[in-house]
């Protein structure tokens, strides 16, 4: 078989996937360590056909795999893969570009550049920020508040008790302190109890992940200015939802960060992974990552991007963000956020009208906290039951110490039959 032959399988597979994929079961059906005792223990002496491996990846992995690309994927942060990102992560690993230096991919180097800027434009984020690509919102956070202890000195990374995980373990590899602020009762951080004695940064969420909540960014970036504190915003679900001038309420205050981070794997249609981090204090980063020994050395008058966050080698993954940029445009984007709200919206309306169940927490964007009035165990039981049915996926969080349910959209395919079947389905496990 040649690379023509095997590449047309290889996507006449993707093809048949995506069209398949909305009646596989959504969670995967197996148990840990099932996958691994179906496959060979050992590699093979000689090489095998390419077929094999895709034979393979049908008839043993699938099985194994969580369908996140489902339009009843509604767990976590639900995302999408679009047809645009998965041909050019397949053009990115053709090209197999290493941009630890701009000349070793000028390209990559000066797209990314591009379309943190064209991103930029289209979130409304101020002009001439300083943007790059890491893998992950957890990478974003490390190298800002690397970027922070620099500029500041500080020991301590504030923020609330709803801040994503992601933030403490940023903090515990940098070697700060993490203090958590007290929450009001829509879970935004309470900007009167922050205590910044020591602080190197604030951070801030827009769009918790348990509940999607907005802290109070304006009021933390006077109390951050007054303090000299960096404030790095945590924008990785919502910050998406600001392609939509109507959402941009949720932004206010952000143009006082030193420094934002918007995931576009999460709600940019982006394929995993895509973390795009921005700040006005590129020297910070600088400080705290460049180092530059011999065989480093060029005497090109560019930057490299590799100077701004902990990985040398970096992919080409801007080949993949600008593609989807161009193939949707920003009414593209618009269009796709809007109809995920307007299902959110919808789903919501039926959970406040259904006798028995309540919204846990307000609704901002696409996510949804909800419960049945039993118990916490019942809710729990009722999650693993929903989950088992293979219709849909969903998770669960905590608010108030109460078990609840969790419906997020986010994949493009999701569409309002969707959500009604998923709804049905809970009702049903609910009986
Ligand atoms: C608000 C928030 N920040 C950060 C993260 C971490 O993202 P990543 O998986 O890209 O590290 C998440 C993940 O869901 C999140 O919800």
């Amino acid at each position: 078989m040649t690379f023509r032959e095997d590449g047309q399988a290889a996507l006449e597979w993707a093809a048949r996937y995506l069209e398949r994929v909305g009646e596989l079961p959504v969670l995967a059906r197996v148990h840990p360590g099932e996958l691994r005792s179906r496959l060979p223990p050992s590699p093979p002496e000689r090489g095998e056909p390419f077929a094999d491996v895709l034979r393979d990846l049908d008839e043993v992995l699938l099985p194994a795999v969580t369908h996140w690309q489902s339009p009843r994927f509604f767990a976590y942060f639900a995302n999408s893969a679009p047809e645009p990102g998965i041909l050019a992560e397949l053009l990115a690993a053709t090209l197999n570009s290493v941009a630890f230096l701009w000349r070793t991919s000028p390209a990559a180097t000066e797209l990314e550049a591009l379309t943190l800027d064209w991103t930029a434009q289209l979130l409304g984020l101020p002009e001439g920020w300083h943007g790059h690509i890491e893998d992950s919102a957890s990478v974003s956070t490390i190298a800002a508040l690397a970027a922070a202890r620099e500029a500041t000195g500080g020991r301590v990374v504030v923020c609330s008790g709803e801040a994503h995980s992601s933030v403490e373990r940023a903090a515990r590899l940098l070697g700060l302190e993490t203090r958590k602020t007290p929450v009001d009762e829509e879970f935004r951080l309470d900007a009167r109890a922050l205590d910044l004695t020591d602080a190197a940064a604030v951070v801030a969420t827009v769009g918790t992940t348990s509940t999607t909540a907005v802290d109070p960014v304006p009021a933390i970036a006077d109390a951050c200015a007054q303090a000299g504190v960096w404030l790095h915003v945590d924008a990785a679900y919502a910050g998406s939802a600001w392609v939509c001038p109507e959402l941009r309420w949720s932004q206010a205050g952000v143009d006082r960060a030193d420094s934002v981070v918007v995931n576009a794997h999460k709600w940019l249609f982006t394929p995993m992974d895509c973390s795009l981090l921005w700040s006005r204090k590129p020297e910070a980063f600088r400080a705290a990552f460049s180092v530059v020994p011999e065989y480093l050395r060029t005497g090109d008058e560019a930057e490299s991007l590799s100077d701004y966050g902990p990985a040398l080698g970096r992919r080409f993954r801007s080949l993949k963000l600008w593609a989807v940029l161009r193939c949707y445009g920003r009414e593209g984007l618009q269009a796709r956020i809007r109809e995920h709200i307007r299902l959110a919206e919808l789903f919501e309306g039926w959970i406040r009208d259904e006798p028995g169940w309540e919204v846990s927490a307000p609704r901002l964007f696409s996510a949804v906290c909800f419960r049945s009035d039993a118990s916490d165990e019942e809710n729990e039981a009722l999650l693993e039951r929903v989950n088992a049915s293979g219709e849909l996926f969903i998770s669960h969080t905590r608010v108030n110490g109460r078990y609840v349910l969790r419906l997020a959209i986010g994949n493009e395919r999701t569409t309002e039959d969707d959500v009604r079947r998923a709804w049905e389905a809970i009702k049903r496990a609910s009986r």
